[in-house]
Protein backbone atom coordinates (compact mmCIF):
# COMPACT_ATOMS: atom_id res chain seq x y z
CA UNK A 1 0.00 0.00 0.00
CA UNK A 2 1.45 3.64 -0.22
CA UNK A 3 0.54 4.26 3.19
CA UNK A 4 4.07 2.00 3.36
CA UNK A 5 5.94 3.87 0.80
CA UNK A 6 4.52 7.23 2.32
CA UNK A 7 6.17 6.39 5.59
CA UNK A 8 9.43 5.42 4.47
CA UNK A 9 11.75 7.00 6.26
CA UNK A 10 12.32 11.00 5.22
CA UNK A 11 16.02 11.11 7.95
CA UNK A 12 18.68 9.85 5.99
CA UNK A 13 20.98 7.74 8.56
CA UNK A 14 23.61 9.86 10.55
CA UNK A 15 21.57 12.94 9.85
CA UNK A 16 23.13 15.81 11.70
CA UNK A 17 22.05 18.89 13.23
CA UNK A 18 20.46 21.47 11.45
CA UNK A 19 22.48 24.74 9.40
CA UNK A 20 20.91 27.81 10.08
CA UNK A 21 20.00 29.60 6.46
CA UNK A 22 16.80 31.64 5.11
CA UNK A 23 15.91 30.42 1.71
CA UNK A 24 17.13 32.89 -1.13
CA UNK A 25 14.38 34.13 -2.96
CA UNK A 26 15.43 35.61 -6.63
CA UNK A 27 12.64 38.27 -7.52
CA UNK A 28 12.33 39.01 -11.16
CA UNK A 29 11.27 42.52 -11.67
CA UNK A 30 9.74 41.75 -15.31
CA UNK A 31 8.60 45.05 -16.52
CA UNK A 32 7.50 43.73 -19.77
CA UNK A 33 10.81 42.76 -20.18
CA UNK A 34 12.13 39.82 -21.79
CA UNK A 35 13.31 37.53 -18.48
CA UNK A 36 16.58 34.99 -19.06
CA UNK A 37 16.29 31.37 -18.10
CA UNK A 38 18.48 28.40 -18.63
CA UNK A 39 18.41 25.02 -17.30
CA UNK A 40 21.77 23.68 -16.81
CA UNK A 41 23.68 21.26 -14.46
CA UNK A 42 24.74 22.59 -11.09
CA UNK A 43 26.63 21.56 -8.18
CA UNK A 44 24.34 21.62 -4.95
CA UNK A 45 25.03 19.96 -1.35
CA UNK A 46 20.87 18.44 -0.30
CA UNK A 47 22.17 17.49 2.92
CA UNK A 48 23.38 19.89 5.80
CA UNK A 49 25.90 17.11 7.37
CA UNK A 50 29.55 17.70 7.26
CA UNK A 51 30.43 14.31 5.59
CA UNK A 52 27.35 15.03 2.79
CA UNK A 53 28.96 15.50 -0.73
CA UNK A 54 27.62 18.01 -3.12
CA UNK A 55 25.29 16.20 -5.90
CA UNK A 56 25.36 16.58 -9.59
CA UNK A 57 22.19 18.11 -10.43
CA UNK A 58 20.00 20.55 -13.06
CA UNK A 59 18.62 23.48 -11.82
CA UNK A 60 17.21 26.36 -13.75
CA UNK A 61 19.62 29.33 -13.41
CA UNK A 62 21.68 26.81 -12.00
CA UNK A 63 19.83 27.51 -8.97
CA UNK A 64 18.33 24.18 -6.73
CA UNK A 65 15.51 25.90 -6.07
CA UNK A 66 14.88 27.63 -9.35
CA UNK A 67 14.52 31.70 -8.93
CA UNK A 68 11.24 32.73 -8.08
CA UNK A 69 9.26 34.38 -10.62
CA UNK A 70 6.81 37.03 -9.51
CA UNK A 71 4.23 38.71 -11.43
CA UNK A 72 1.23 40.78 -11.18
CA UNK A 73 -1.89 39.57 -12.01
CA UNK A 74 -3.21 40.19 -15.59
CA UNK A 75 0.90 41.06 -17.03
CA UNK A 76 2.09 39.28 -19.53
CA UNK A 77 5.18 36.83 -18.74
CA UNK A 78 8.27 36.73 -21.56
CA UNK A 79 10.76 34.42 -20.24
CA UNK A 80 13.27 34.05 -23.10
CA UNK A 81 14.34 29.97 -22.13
CA UNK A 82 17.51 28.37 -22.99
CA UNK A 83 18.35 24.40 -22.84
CA UNK A 84 22.09 24.57 -20.95
CA UNK A 85 21.34 20.31 -20.81
CA UNK A 86 22.32 17.52 -21.89
CA UNK A 87 19.01 16.23 -23.62
CA UNK A 88 16.19 18.16 -24.82
CA UNK A 89 13.38 19.81 -22.28
CA UNK A 90 10.83 22.62 -22.12
CA UNK A 91 8.92 24.55 -18.99
CA UNK A 92 5.58 23.66 -18.02
CA UNK A 93 3.74 26.86 -15.82
CA UNK A 94 2.00 24.64 -13.73
CA UNK A 95 -1.57 25.73 -12.53
CA UNK A 96 -1.72 29.06 -15.48
CA UNK A 97 -5.13 29.10 -17.31
CA UNK A 98 -2.54 29.57 -20.21
CA UNK A 99 -2.62 29.62 -23.87
CA UNK A 100 -1.94 26.42 -25.05
CA UNK A 101 0.96 26.80 -27.21
CA UNK A 102 2.48 28.25 -24.04
CA UNK A 103 1.34 25.13 -21.63
CA UNK A 104 5.30 23.63 -22.44
CA UNK A 105 4.70 20.10 -22.56
CA UNK A 106 7.08 18.50 -24.92
CA UNK A 107 5.23 16.28 -27.96
CA UNK A 108 2.03 17.71 -27.13
CA UNK A 109 2.05 21.61 -27.49
CA UNK A 110 5.68 21.96 -28.33
CA UNK A 111 8.86 20.30 -29.97
CA UNK A 112 11.42 19.48 -27.13
CA UNK A 113 13.92 22.58 -26.83
CA UNK A 114 17.12 20.77 -28.27
CA UNK A 115 20.42 21.10 -26.63
CA UNK A 116 21.71 24.79 -27.18
CA UNK A 117 18.40 26.05 -28.40
CA UNK A 118 16.00 28.75 -27.32
CA UNK A 119 12.27 28.77 -26.84
CA UNK A 120 10.22 32.00 -26.01
CA UNK A 121 7.25 31.55 -23.21
CA UNK A 122 5.14 34.50 -23.79
CA UNK A 123 1.48 34.58 -21.88
CA UNK A 124 -0.70 36.47 -19.88
CA UNK A 125 -1.37 35.66 -16.83
CA UNK A 126 -5.30 35.93 -15.71
CA UNK A 127 -4.88 34.65 -12.25
CA UNK A 128 -3.22 36.31 -8.92
CA UNK A 129 -1.91 32.75 -6.85
CA UNK A 130 1.01 30.49 -6.12
CA UNK A 131 2.11 28.32 -9.17
CA UNK A 132 4.82 26.99 -9.72
CA UNK A 133 7.25 26.18 -13.31
CA UNK A 134 8.81 23.00 -13.63
CA UNK A 135 10.19 20.65 -16.66
CA UNK A 136 8.09 18.80 -19.11
CA UNK A 137 10.08 16.45 -21.02
CA UNK A 138 10.91 13.78 -18.86
CA UNK A 139 10.01 14.89 -15.69
CA UNK A 140 10.35 11.98 -14.08
CA UNK A 141 14.07 12.43 -14.30
CA UNK A 142 14.30 16.13 -15.33
CA UNK A 143 12.45 17.16 -12.07
CA UNK A 144 13.77 14.99 -10.06
CA UNK A 145 17.18 16.58 -10.80
CA UNK A 146 15.88 19.51 -9.77
CA UNK A 147 14.39 21.14 -12.79
CA UNK A 148 11.88 23.45 -11.03
CA UNK A 149 10.68 26.94 -9.11
CA UNK A 150 7.65 29.25 -7.94
CA UNK A 151 5.69 31.17 -9.75
CA UNK A 152 4.21 33.78 -7.89
CA UNK A 153 1.39 36.08 -8.40
CA UNK A 154 0.14 39.37 -7.07
CA UNK A 155 -3.47 40.38 -7.33
CA UNK A 156 -3.60 43.73 -8.74
CA UNK A 157 -6.43 45.33 -6.34
CA UNK A 158 -4.30 45.60 -3.10
CA UNK A 159 -0.57 45.78 -2.09
CA UNK A 160 0.68 42.43 -1.91
CA UNK A 161 2.57 41.49 1.90
CA UNK A 162 6.23 42.67 1.69
CA UNK A 163 8.81 40.15 1.50
CA UNK A 164 8.75 39.25 5.27
CA UNK A 165 5.40 38.14 4.83
CA UNK A 166 5.52 36.53 2.13
CA UNK A 167 7.56 33.18 2.53
CA UNK A 168 7.46 30.51 -0.37
CA UNK A 169 8.14 27.30 0.83
CA UNK A 170 9.36 24.81 -2.14
CA UNK A 171 9.01 21.33 -0.70
CA UNK A 172 11.04 18.36 -2.33
CA UNK A 173 12.25 15.22 -1.22
CA UNK A 174 15.30 13.93 -2.68
CA UNK A 175 16.86 10.47 -2.91
CA UNK A 176 19.90 10.45 -1.47
CA UNK A 177 22.81 7.90 -0.91
CA UNK A 178 25.27 6.95 1.56
CA UNK A 179 27.15 9.80 1.02
CA UNK A 180 24.28 12.18 1.14
CA UNK A 181 24.58 12.53 -2.85
CA UNK A 182 21.49 12.86 -4.89
CA UNK A 183 20.84 8.64 -5.91
CA UNK A 184 21.23 8.69 -9.86
CA UNK A 185 21.76 5.12 -10.06
CA UNK A 186 17.65 3.90 -9.07
CA UNK A 187 16.31 6.81 -11.39
CA UNK A 188 13.89 5.16 -13.14
CA UNK A 189 14.03 2.16 -11.10
CA UNK A 190 10.92 -0.66 -12.32
CA UNK A 191 9.85 -0.89 -8.78
CA UNK A 192 9.03 2.92 -7.92
CA UNK A 193 7.40 3.23 -11.55
CA UNK A 194 4.87 0.20 -10.95
CA UNK A 195 4.07 0.92 -6.96
CA UNK A 196 3.99 4.63 -5.44
CA UNK A 197 6.98 6.29 -7.20
CA UNK A 198 10.43 7.74 -6.01
CA UNK A 199 10.48 8.39 -2.85
CA UNK A 200 12.76 10.37 -1.16
CA UNK A 201 14.65 10.03 2.03
CA UNK A 202 15.71 13.79 2.70
CA UNK A 203 13.67 16.82 2.36
CA UNK A 204 14.54 20.22 1.61
CA UNK A 205 12.89 23.98 1.58
CA UNK A 206 13.73 25.65 -1.15
CA UNK A 207 16.43 23.48 -1.96
CA UNK A 208 17.95 23.83 1.87
CA UNK A 209 18.31 21.71 4.35
CA UNK A 210 16.63 22.49 7.27
CA UNK A 211 16.37 25.99 7.07
CA UNK A 212 15.94 28.46 9.74
CA UNK A 213 13.39 31.01 8.98
CA UNK A 214 13.25 34.36 10.86
CA UNK A 215 9.44 35.81 11.34
CA UNK A 216 8.19 38.95 13.03
CA UNK A 217 6.12 38.41 15.93
CA UNK A 218 1.98 39.22 15.91
CA UNK A 219 2.79 39.97 11.51
CA UNK A 220 0.09 37.99 9.22
CA UNK A 221 2.57 35.99 7.31
CA UNK A 222 1.70 33.78 4.61
CA UNK A 223 3.30 30.53 3.79
CA UNK A 224 3.14 29.22 0.37
CA UNK A 225 3.80 25.68 0.56
CA UNK A 226 4.30 23.68 -2.90
CA UNK A 227 4.82 20.15 -3.31
CA UNK A 228 7.84 19.62 -5.87
CA UNK A 229 8.37 16.14 -5.14
CA UNK A 230 8.00 13.35 -7.71
CA UNK A 231 6.07 11.29 -5.72
CA UNK A 232 5.17 12.12 -2.27
CA UNK A 233 2.07 12.96 -0.52
CA UNK A 234 3.40 15.40 1.91
CA UNK A 235 0.92 15.48 5.10
CA UNK A 236 1.24 18.41 7.51
CA UNK A 237 -0.69 19.82 10.43
CA UNK A 238 -1.20 23.58 9.74
CA UNK A 239 -3.40 22.92 13.39
CA UNK A 240 0.17 22.48 15.37
CA UNK A 241 1.05 26.13 15.00
CA UNK A 242 -2.23 27.99 14.38
CA UNK A 243 -2.39 28.92 10.36
CA UNK A 244 -5.04 29.15 8.69
CA UNK A 245 -5.42 27.93 5.40
CA UNK A 246 -5.97 30.82 2.79
CA UNK A 247 -5.31 28.84 -0.80
CA UNK A 248 -5.35 25.43 -2.46
CA UNK A 249 -3.82 25.68 -5.95
CA UNK A 250 -2.91 29.31 -6.12
CA UNK A 251 -7.38 29.79 -5.54
CA UNK A 252 -8.03 31.94 -2.27
CA UNK A 253 -10.54 29.66 -0.38
CA UNK A 254 -14.54 31.40 -0.34
CA UNK A 255 -14.96 34.28 2.25
CA UNK A 256 -12.25 34.75 5.45
CA UNK A 257 -9.37 31.90 5.96
CA UNK A 258 -10.10 29.24 8.17
CA UNK A 259 -8.57 26.94 10.09
CA UNK A 260 -8.98 23.47 8.70
CA UNK A 261 -11.32 21.27 10.50
CA UNK A 262 -10.18 18.17 10.31
CA UNK A 263 -6.08 17.07 10.10
CA UNK A 264 -3.83 16.27 9.03
CA UNK A 265 -3.24 17.77 5.33
CA UNK A 266 -2.60 15.85 2.84
CA UNK A 267 -0.12 17.52 0.38
CA UNK A 268 -0.19 16.35 -2.90
CA UNK A 269 2.68 16.19 -5.80
CA UNK A 270 2.03 19.64 -7.67
CA UNK A 271 -0.27 20.74 -5.02
CA UNK A 272 -0.10 23.99 -2.87
CA UNK A 273 -1.17 25.01 0.51
CA UNK A 274 -1.01 28.89 1.10
CA UNK A 275 -1.51 29.51 5.00
CA UNK A 276 -1.66 32.28 7.45
CA UNK A 277 0.11 32.89 10.36
CA UNK A 278 0.46 35.17 13.42
CA UNK A 279 3.04 33.47 15.03
CA UNK A 280 3.33 34.52 18.87
CA UNK A 281 6.30 31.59 19.06
CA UNK A 282 8.60 29.72 17.24
CA UNK A 283 7.63 27.10 15.44
CA UNK A 284 8.13 23.84 13.01
CA UNK A 285 6.74 22.77 9.78
CA UNK A 286 6.13 19.30 9.92
CA UNK A 287 5.82 16.25 8.58
CA UNK A 288 3.50 14.23 9.88
CA UNK A 289 2.83 11.05 8.28
CA UNK A 290 5.12 9.22 11.06
CA UNK A 291 6.72 10.16 13.82
CA UNK A 292 6.47 13.84 13.46
CA UNK A 293 9.68 15.00 11.23
CA UNK A 294 10.14 18.98 11.82
CA UNK A 295 12.00 19.87 7.99
CA UNK A 296 11.48 23.82 8.19
CA UNK A 297 11.99 26.22 11.52
CA UNK A 298 10.75 29.26 12.44
CA UNK A 299 11.90 31.85 14.74
CA UNK A 300 9.83 34.60 15.63
CA UNK A 301 11.96 38.06 16.38
CA UNK A 302 10.42 41.66 17.92
CA UNK A 303 11.84 44.68 16.36
CA UNK A 304 11.24 45.38 12.58
CA UNK A 305 8.78 47.38 11.06
CA UNK A 306 5.29 47.36 11.79
CA UNK A 307 3.18 45.12 10.20
CA UNK A 308 1.47 45.45 6.69
CA UNK A 309 -2.01 44.10 7.30
CA UNK A 310 -3.47 40.98 5.35
CA UNK A 311 -6.00 40.88 2.66
CA UNK A 312 -7.76 38.52 1.39
CA UNK A 313 -7.52 38.38 -2.33
CA UNK A 314 -10.87 38.56 -4.51
CA UNK A 315 -11.51 35.07 -6.23
CA UNK A 316 -10.29 34.73 -9.51
CA UNK A 317 -12.53 35.19 -12.25
CA UNK A 318 -12.91 31.16 -13.28
CA UNK A 319 -16.32 30.27 -15.40
CA UNK A 320 -18.69 27.88 -13.10
CA UNK A 321 -19.77 24.80 -14.25
CA UNK A 322 -23.27 24.45 -15.78
CA UNK A 323 -25.15 22.24 -13.24
CA UNK A 324 -26.78 19.74 -16.03
CA UNK A 325 -25.32 20.52 -19.39
CA UNK A 326 -22.60 18.91 -19.32
CA UNK A 327 -20.18 16.52 -21.56
CA UNK A 328 -19.70 13.72 -19.08
CA UNK A 329 -16.78 10.98 -19.24
CA UNK A 330 -15.89 8.29 -17.09
CA UNK A 331 -12.20 7.56 -16.17
CA UNK A 332 -11.07 4.46 -15.16
CA UNK A 333 -7.48 4.21 -13.70
CA UNK A 334 -6.51 0.79 -13.84
CA UNK A 335 -2.82 -1.43 -13.29
CA UNK A 336 0.16 -1.26 -11.05
CA UNK A 337 1.53 -3.34 -8.47
CA UNK A 338 -1.07 -5.14 -6.01
CA UNK A 339 -3.69 -4.15 -8.70
CA UNK A 340 -5.76 -5.61 -11.05
CA UNK A 341 -3.74 -5.20 -14.42
CA UNK A 342 -6.27 -5.48 -17.31
CA UNK A 343 -5.28 -4.70 -20.75
CA UNK A 344 -3.29 -2.23 -21.85
CA UNK A 345 -2.76 -0.44 -25.28
CA UNK A 346 -0.06 1.35 -25.71
CA UNK A 347 0.74 3.30 -29.43
CA UNK A 348 -1.99 1.18 -30.90
CA UNK A 349 -0.95 -2.26 -29.23
CA UNK A 350 -2.10 -4.64 -27.07
CA UNK A 351 0.88 -5.21 -24.13
CA UNK A 352 1.61 -8.52 -23.43
CA UNK A 353 4.28 -10.90 -21.38
CA UNK A 354 7.79 -8.64 -21.90
CA UNK A 355 6.19 -5.63 -23.27
CA UNK A 356 5.39 -4.34 -19.94
CA UNK A 357 9.51 -4.46 -19.00
CA UNK A 358 10.45 -3.29 -22.17
CA UNK A 359 8.09 -0.37 -22.60
CA UNK A 360 7.64 0.04 -18.79
CA UNK A 361 4.16 1.10 -19.42
CA UNK A 362 1.98 -0.63 -16.33
CA UNK A 363 -0.54 1.89 -15.77
CA UNK A 364 -3.76 2.94 -18.24
CA UNK A 365 -6.52 5.66 -18.63
CA UNK A 366 -9.75 3.08 -19.93
CA UNK A 367 -6.90 0.57 -21.34
CA UNK A 368 -4.69 2.54 -22.62
CA UNK A 369 -1.32 3.94 -21.27
CA UNK A 370 0.65 7.46 -22.49
CA UNK A 371 -0.95 9.50 -25.07
CA UNK A 372 -2.93 7.74 -28.18
CA UNK A 373 -2.77 9.86 -31.25
CA UNK A 374 -6.73 10.76 -30.64
CA UNK A 375 -7.85 12.46 -27.62
CA UNK A 376 -9.46 10.81 -24.85
CA UNK A 377 -12.55 13.46 -25.23
CA UNK A 378 -13.34 16.68 -27.55
CA UNK A 379 -15.10 19.49 -25.82
CA UNK A 380 -16.53 22.13 -27.43
CA UNK A 381 -15.38 25.84 -26.10
CA UNK A 382 -17.28 26.78 -23.15
CA UNK A 383 -18.94 23.06 -22.80
CA UNK A 384 -18.85 21.83 -19.22
CA UNK A 385 -16.63 19.00 -18.80
CA UNK A 386 -17.77 16.59 -16.14
CA UNK A 387 -15.02 13.79 -15.49
CA UNK A 388 -15.88 10.66 -13.12
CA UNK A 389 -12.70 9.67 -12.31
CA UNK A 390 -12.45 6.08 -10.93
CA UNK A 391 -9.16 4.62 -9.10
CA UNK A 392 -9.10 0.69 -9.48
CA UNK A 393 -5.29 0.58 -8.42
CA UNK A 394 -3.69 -0.21 -5.37
CA UNK A 395 -2.65 3.67 -4.91
CA UNK A 396 -3.30 6.89 -4.00
CA UNK A 397 -3.27 9.27 -7.12
CA UNK A 398 -2.58 12.89 -7.88
CA UNK A 399 -4.50 13.83 -10.96
CA UNK A 400 -3.62 16.58 -12.54
CA UNK A 401 -5.75 18.88 -15.68
CA UNK A 402 -3.51 21.16 -17.43
CA UNK A 403 -5.18 24.61 -19.27
CA UNK A 404 -8.12 24.78 -16.75
CA UNK A 405 -8.97 24.46 -12.53
CA UNK A 406 -11.85 22.50 -11.76
CA UNK A 407 -14.56 22.02 -8.69
CA UNK A 408 -14.59 18.39 -7.10
CA UNK A 409 -18.03 18.33 -6.80
CA UNK A 410 -18.57 14.84 -5.42
CA UNK A 411 -16.52 11.58 -3.96
CA UNK A 412 -17.66 7.95 -3.99
CA UNK A 413 -21.48 9.25 -4.49
CA UNK A 414 -21.43 10.81 -0.90
CA UNK A 415 -21.05 14.32 -2.10
CA UNK A 416 -18.43 16.83 -0.85
CA UNK A 417 -18.27 18.43 2.53
CA UNK A 418 -18.73 22.00 0.98
CA UNK A 419 -18.96 22.71 -2.75
CA UNK A 420 -15.39 22.53 -2.59
CA UNK A 421 -12.14 24.61 -3.28
CA UNK A 422 -10.93 25.37 -7.40
CA UNK A 423 -8.26 22.81 -7.92
CA UNK A 424 -5.80 22.18 -10.32
CA UNK A 425 -4.70 18.97 -9.14
CA UNK A 426 -6.66 16.00 -6.62
CA UNK A 427 -6.04 13.47 -4.84
CA UNK A 428 -7.70 10.05 -5.26
CA UNK A 429 -7.73 7.09 -2.92
CA UNK A 430 -7.72 3.33 -3.85
CA UNK A 431 -10.61 2.46 -4.84
CA UNK A 432 -12.41 5.95 -4.73
CA UNK A 433 -14.70 7.76 -7.26
CA UNK A 434 -13.89 11.32 -7.67
CA UNK A 435 -16.27 13.74 -10.08
CA UNK A 436 -14.63 16.93 -11.24
CA UNK A 437 -16.62 19.67 -13.76
CA UNK A 438 -15.06 22.34 -15.23
CA UNK A 439 -16.03 24.62 -18.15
CA UNK A 440 -13.64 23.82 -21.03
CA UNK A 441 -13.18 27.40 -22.24
CA UNK A 442 -9.44 27.21 -23.26
CA UNK A 443 -8.93 25.68 -26.56
CA UNK A 444 -5.97 23.40 -27.47
CA UNK A 445 -4.65 20.32 -26.68
CA UNK A 446 -4.50 19.68 -22.83
CA UNK A 447 -2.90 16.69 -20.69
CA UNK A 448 -4.84 15.06 -17.71
CA UNK A 449 -2.09 12.91 -15.83
CA UNK A 450 -0.93 11.76 -12.45
CA UNK A 451 1.53 14.20 -11.55
CA UNK A 452 3.35 11.41 -9.58
CA UNK A 453 6.17 11.85 -12.61
CA UNK A 454 6.73 7.70 -12.53
CA UNK A 455 3.21 7.05 -12.94
CA UNK A 456 2.51 9.46 -15.37
CA UNK A 457 5.71 7.77 -17.50
CA UNK A 458 3.91 4.96 -17.11
CA UNK A 459 1.00 5.21 -18.70
CA UNK A 460 -1.21 7.84 -16.46
CA UNK A 461 -0.97 10.14 -18.94
CA UNK A 462 -3.51 10.88 -21.61
CA UNK A 463 -5.24 14.27 -23.32
CA UNK A 464 -8.10 15.97 -23.87
CA UNK A 465 -8.55 18.52 -26.34
CA UNK A 466 -10.75 21.84 -26.14
CA UNK A 467 -12.04 23.11 -29.68
CA UNK A 468 -11.60 26.93 -30.88
CU1 LIG B 1 2.84 20.11 -13.20
CU2 LIG B 1 1.74 18.12 -16.58
O1 LIG B 1 2.29 19.14 -14.91
CU1 LIG C 1 -0.32 8.14 -9.69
Amino acid sequence: MSQIDRRSALKLIGAAAAVATSPSQLFATPNGNWLELDARATKHKLHNSDQALPSDLWGYNGQICGPTLRYKQGETARIRFTNSLVEPTSVHWHGIRIVNAMDGVSGLTQAPVQPGETFEYEFELPDAGTYWYHAHNNSWSQVARGLYGPLIVDPVEHTPLPAEQDIVLMLDDWRLDANGRFDEQSLGALMDWSHGGRMGNWLTVNGQSLPKIKLQQGAPTLLRLVNACNARILEIDPNRFGAKIVGYDGQPVKGEPKQLAYKPLLLGPAQRVDLLVQPREQFALEEVSGEPFPFCFFEVGTGGLPAAPYVHPKPNNIPLPHPEDRLKFQINMTGGAMGMMGDITYQGKKLEGEDFQRTKQLWAFNGTANLAEQPMLIARRFETVELDVINNTAFMHAMHVHGHHFLIEDRDGDGVEQPDHWRDTFLISPRQSTKIAFVADNPGKWLFHCHMLEHAAAGMTSWFKVLS
